[in-house]
């Protein structure tokens, strides 16, 4: 039977819960695993929604019980199997069949695949985890305009809604989407870090229980902080070990993994020359984290790093206040990169649709984004910080940002991504800089030239001896 709306490969966790949002919005789906006894386990275990799931055991199988023009999902790792899995798909299909990649794919490899695909091709960014894919992922679509319109009503009824928005959202051609995904990525990765920071203050030079930092967060949770990313640091802080009945944290080792899409967003930045500096400060974190011996050799050679912050110094109030500082410069510096992107690659990327994309569903899903869409759309161009509402809270936080990364320093925490942060909005607050310097530097020994504020032209050189 050809009856099948839709079709998707691949039933890993974010795949079943994707087949499974998609069944249960009335569409009806075929589904093809590499293991059959996958699949068969899958459908045995959708319950009500398995009539309208159609397992199948092989390829053309699975071609044969979706209608034409058919659309077919892939939940593959990003990589070669995303490659394999399209050289062994294609020519089972029909010139106008559609292959959706949903993976989170480096968008380099969206735009080769789009260029090389003998048949249309999307690349869609899905953000939200396990949860969302299964309620309501935010789902970011790149590539043709006409193929992402065929398959627009599917994906705007799976997404998360925001006041009854969808959160599906065409970002633009070729890797578009997957590129909006990374960005959100970056952006994900300095919130987290950002958060870890705070919460090693509070453990390490605060002296508070694991239970006092998880109802912290959850107070944090209620004002202007309030996120996806801060609730599930309260519940994280506060969940207890089932074996042990300690703290969860405690049992945790403190190395942070990483699949490589907040790695990719600050080497795409470098290409950009687009400044994030907290998000790079995010990645270095991870890679730090890893160095567990070494971290370990350092504190015997040192002493330990943290150390307890006198009380008047510092309140959990500054460093709610930093936090709230360091989400405005993520946001900012993520926006501004995905501003550097649509001109460099010519494709136009909404930015206000993008922060409403971000308002549901997704992981750095926040109450600030609705004000963001907003600023945004006033001037997609102007930094995020200085639009007035985001100028007002960084006028209320900077100096809380100030005591905490003052404090910090002065107490051994490690801060990479609040100090890097604070050195942004410094940085973009200083008409007069200090490059002046490096380029005095640049053409004493190269003879590189300047440029005046005096006189046009960039070829000025200085007064320096020729045998110098
Ligand atoms: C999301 C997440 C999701 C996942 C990534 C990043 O938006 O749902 O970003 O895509 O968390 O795989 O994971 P890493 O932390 O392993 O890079």
């Amino acid at each position: 039977m050809s009856d099948a709306e839709i079709g998707l490969i691949g039933l890993g966790t974010m795949g079943a819960a994707l087949a499974l949002n998609i069944a249960d919005n009335g569409y009806r789906i075929a589904v093809w695993n590499r293991t059959a006894a996958r699949t068969q386990e899958f459908h045995d275990e959708a319950g009500d929604l398995a009539p309208r799931i159609t397992p199948t055991q092989t390829l053309k199988e699975l071609v044969a019980a979706i209608a034409p023009p058919r659309a077919i999902i892939l939940m593959v790792p990003a990589g070669d199997p995303v490659d394999q899995q399209i050289a062994a798909l294609r020519p089972l299909l029909d010139a106008d069949d559609l292959i959706i990649d949903a993976g989170n794919a480096l968008f380099h490899d969206t735009n080769r695949r789009m260029r090389a695909a003998d048949g249309p091709f999307l690349g869609i960014g899905v953000s939200g985890g396990e949860e969302g894919a299964r309620f309501g992922p935010a789902i970011m679509g790149g590539g043709a305009r006409a193929h992402w319109d065929r398959v627009a009503p599917i994906l705007e009824a799976i997404s998360a809604k925001f006041c009854d928005t969808p959160c599906a959202t065409w970002m633009g051609e070729e890797g578009a989407g997957h590129f909006v995904k990374a960005v959100h990525n970056g952006i994900e990765y300095a919130d987290m870090q950002m958060i870890a920071e705070a919460y090693g203050i509070m453990r390490d030079s605060m002296g508070m229980s694991y239970d006092e930092i998880g109802a912290t967060f959850a107070k944090w949770n209620t004002g202007p902080l309030r996120s996806y990313l801060i609730e599930i640091s309260a519940e994280v802080a506060a969940a207890k070990d089932t074996a042990t009945g300690k703290p969860l944290l405690e049992m945790i080792v403190d190395a942070a993994g990483q699949k490589g899409t907040g790695r990719w967003t600050a080497i795409e930045a470098q290409h950009l020359a687009a400044p994030i500096p907290a998000i790079e400060a995010a990645v270095v974190a991870r890679n730090l984290s890893s160095r567990l011996a070494e971290r370990a050799s350092g504190e015997a050679l040192f002493g330990k790093g943290p150390q307890p912050i006198a009380p008047e110094t510092l309140s959990l109030a500054q460093l709610e206040r930093a936090l709230i500082a360091g989400k405005v410069l993520c946001y900012a510096q993520g926006f501004g990169m995905i501003a550097a992107a649509s001109d460099s690659y010519g494709w136009s990327l909404p930015l206000p649709d993008i922060a409403r994309n971000w308002r549901a569903g997704c992981i750095i899903r926040s109450a600030m984004l609705d004000d963001m869409a907003k600023a945004l759309g006033e001037d997609p161009k102007r930094n995020l910080m200085f639009a007035p509402s985001f100028a007002s809270h960084m006028h209320d936080t900077q100096q809380s940002l100030r005591d905490v990364v003052a404090a910090g320093a002065l107490s051994g925490n490690s801060l990479p991504a609040l100090s890097s942060g604070l050195a942004y909005f410094d940085a973009m607050r200083t008409a007069r800089g200090t490059a002046d310097m490096i380029q005095g530097q640049r053409d004493f020994f190269g003879r590189h030239g300047f440029a005046r504020f005096d006189t046009d032209g960039k070829g000025h050189h200085g007064p320096w001896d020729d045998d110098t």
